[in-house]
């Protein structure tokens, strides 16, 4: 018979299992994130992410046996939640065009202790946001460059009006997914003046704005830096027309620069990637579609193959150790080193990977 104080393996039950250690990498950042992207597939064609010219109609998007099943990344995530991961992000491309989603975020919210996000473009949301919520998803964040209807049509290219987007941020909010944090790239010359607006339009409301700099992400969108309009300038503008005062991090590593109007009418953020890099608090790994572990948004290749691994056969130990060897190995610092230098280093698209 077994002792009554002792659970199967022997182990005291009141003495909770020894926290996992940390799985730290060769800079001495820890795992927290895992971005899952569950498409490589989008209904948008933004020019500085999918531009159609390259992404057009016959791009060779993955066949469907070749893209991980839910049980397969539900599977992974298990494993990386038991070496510290404590937020999952489902990206894209488009993360709402993956069919049956709800039933992936309900296998997902089975794991104990994560936070689960998704960062979408929003145009499915009116529809999606109810069984999302239903299913266990937390929050969401909506990409939207822009309230002007004209630049925002040119933006997706796509020609999808800006107000079916903020009819998909209201459905969210009304099932609980917010605070709705809404993601702008601001690019100059395409949309910095439109910029003042968007912050206008968000004031005063519970959702969080956050300006992203333009990228030089994958090596399809043109990336020029005379197109980046550095967050330290666009703090400025808005101050000028709406006072803004630091708020501290939420958390270390945090990637939005974070302010609050001093007026009381909520929170604003700014993404430095460009002008401030914040690798040395960079905590992020990224699963793409097809199941490749990549350890930099802007890496060349995968750190690992967890697709082949899978299908293989590996156990969860065999999984682990390739998890584990992966993160050991990473000194991604990609945008602490551009340069001249890295500029015409091959990347893999922000499409497959998911931002
Ligand atoms: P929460 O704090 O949970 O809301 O998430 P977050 O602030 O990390 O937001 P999110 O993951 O949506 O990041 C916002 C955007 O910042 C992404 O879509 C990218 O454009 C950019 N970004 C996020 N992570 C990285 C990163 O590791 N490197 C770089 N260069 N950019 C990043
Ligand atoms: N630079 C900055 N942000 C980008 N995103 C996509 N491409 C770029 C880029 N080149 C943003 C999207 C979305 C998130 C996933 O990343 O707008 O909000
Ligand atoms: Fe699609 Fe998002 Fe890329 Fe735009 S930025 S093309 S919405 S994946
Ligand atoms: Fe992390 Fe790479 Fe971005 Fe630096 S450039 S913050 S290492 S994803």
């Amino acid at each position: 018979m077994p002792h009554p104080d002792l659970d199967s393996s022997g182990r005291a039950l009141d003495t909770p299992a020894a926290p996992a250690p940390a799985l730290i990498d060769r800079l001495g950042r820890p795992l927290h994130d895992l971005r899952i992207s569950v498409t490589d597939r989008c209904n948008f064609r933004c020019r500085y992410c999918m531009p159609r010219e390259v992404f057009g109609a016959d791009f060779a998007f993955l066949p469907r046996s070749e893209i991980l099943t839910f049980e397969e990344i539900t599977r992974l995530a298990r494993l990386f939640a038991a070496r510290g991961v404590k937020k999952l992000r489902l990206t894209g491309g488009e993360p709402t065009l993956r069919a049956e989603l709800p039933r992936l975020v309900e296998m997902l919210r089975a794991i104990p202790g994560v936070d689960m996000a998704m960062t979408t473009n929003g145009t499915l949301l009116k529809s999606l946001a109810a069984p999302l919520a239903r299913a266990g998803l937390d929050r969401v964040t909506v990409s939207l460059d822009s309230l002007n209807d004209a630049v925002f049509r040119d933006m997706n290219d796509m020609d999808f009006p800006v107000a079916l987007v903020l009819e998909g941020i209201e459905a969210a909010a009304a099932v609980g997914l917010g605070p709705v944090k809404i993601n702008a790239v601001t690019r100059r010359g395409v949309n910095d003046h439109t910029l003042i607006d968007l912050a206008r339009h968000f004031r005063g409301t519970p959702h969080i704005l956050r300006f992203i700099e333009f990228m030089d992400v994958g090596s399809t969108n043109g990336w020029k830096l005379d197109e980046v309009l550095p967050a330290a300038d666009l703090v400025r503008q808005i101050d000028a027309v709406f006072p803004l005062e630091p708020l501290d991090a939420h958390y270390t590593g945090e990637v939005a620069q974070r302010y609050r109007y001093r007026d009381g009418a909520g929170e604003i953020g700014f993404i430095t990637s460009v002008t401030q890099p914040f690798c040395g608090t960079c905590t992020r790994a990224r699963l793409s579609a097809e199941g490749s572990l990549y350890t930099c948004l802007f890496a060349a290749e995968a750190g690992a193959d967890l697709r082949a691994a899978v299908r293989s056969g590996a156990t969860d130990e065999a999984l682990g150790a390739l998890i584990d060897a992966t993160w050991h190995a990473r000194e991604d610092r990609y945008s602490e080193l551009r340069s001249a230098s890295t500029a015409g280093l091959r990347r893999v698209e922000m499409s497959y990977i998911g931002g």
